[in-house]
């Protein structure tokens, strides 16, 4: 079992370092938990065929795409399609796979067989910020979609969930077939992975119909949101702003926190 460091104790302010550890500034008895746990959680939720639905929610920098990564890693090992749409940096992606510009790429030129009849079924959509070029969120979650209905195993990764949402707040989704994968999609076992930095830029639907809901440190007011939201236990709301890098708790759909915190 791997403990996580927490932050070092401020000390006085008088230059001195204090050897005792810093009084819990979170829910006491919050156990430091293997990330693998949770992982297992995750992807054991769905029941039956359900696909499962899971969410990321915290700040940039703080482990959302890691987490995703792990995840797409169990879900791709019985050879389901990942299709990732991760566009937001022109400099790479943190995706393995094979990289397409759009949709209408991927379709054009699909990747080939391999010679012992197996093929590479990552694939990231990245569009192209240099030549303005998008991939709509709308066109990733059709080919999900069209997969799922031909009883293809696939699942949907929203790096950037916001790209489906508009709004002042994020609370309509512009991209129909996203919400539609996320609620009807799971039927088909069609799986579905979303990322937010921030519960507001995104519809509440995203946070009432995901299955799981991993969140990493986010500000007092967001953390605040979210408990609110769900109508989850007030301590979290003081929990969520104190977890470093990494660190999450895992939510699951009518279940109270269990009181664990989370790091890969
Ligand atoms: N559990 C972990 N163990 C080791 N390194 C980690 C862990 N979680 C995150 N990191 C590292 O922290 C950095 C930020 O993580 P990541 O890119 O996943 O953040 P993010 O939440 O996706 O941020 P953004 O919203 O900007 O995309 C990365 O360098 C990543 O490798
Ligand atoms: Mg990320």
């Amino acid at each position: 079992m791997r403990t996580v460091p927490r932050k070092k104790s401020q000390g006085s302010g008088r230059g001195e370092t204090r050897d005792f550890p810093p009084p819990p500034a979170t829910r006491p008895d919050a156990r430091r938990t293997p990330g693998s746990v949770a992982l297992a959680r995750i992807v054991s939720m769905p029941r039956r065929k359900d696909g499962g639905r899971h969410l990321n929610i915290g700040r940039s920098g703080t482990g959302k795409s890691y987490l995703t990564r792990a995840l797409l890693a169990e879900l791709n090992r019985g050879g389901r399609w990942i299709f990732t749409l991760d566009d937001k940096d022109a400099t790479g992606t943190q995706y393995p796979g094979i990289e397409y510009v759009t949709v209408a790429d991927f379709e054009a030129d699909p990747p080939p067989k391999e010679g012992d009849g197996s093929r590479e079924r990552r694939i990231v959509f990245r569009g192209d910020l240099r030549k303005d070029i998008v991939c709509p969120a709308e066109d990733v979650a059709q080919l999900g979609k069209r997969f799922a209905q031909k009883g293809i195993p696939v699942c949907v990764n929203f790096d950037e969930l916001r790209r489906a949402a508009a709004g002042k707040s994020g609370q309509h989704w512009t991209a129909p077939t996203v919400p539609w994968l996320l609620m009807e999609g799971r039927a088909l076992g069609c799986w579905w992975v979303g990322s937010t930095q921030s519960a507001k830029l995104v519809p509440d639907a995203a946070l009432n119909e995901a299955g799981t809901i991993s969140v990493f440190c986010q500000k007092r007011k967001a953390a605040r949101y979210i408990v609110d939201v769900l109508e989850l236990d007030d301590e979290l709301a003081t929990v969520i702003p104190e977890l470093d890098e990494g660190e999450f708790v895992l939510l699951a759909e009518e279940e109270d926190w269990n009181g664990h915190v989370y790091r890969l």
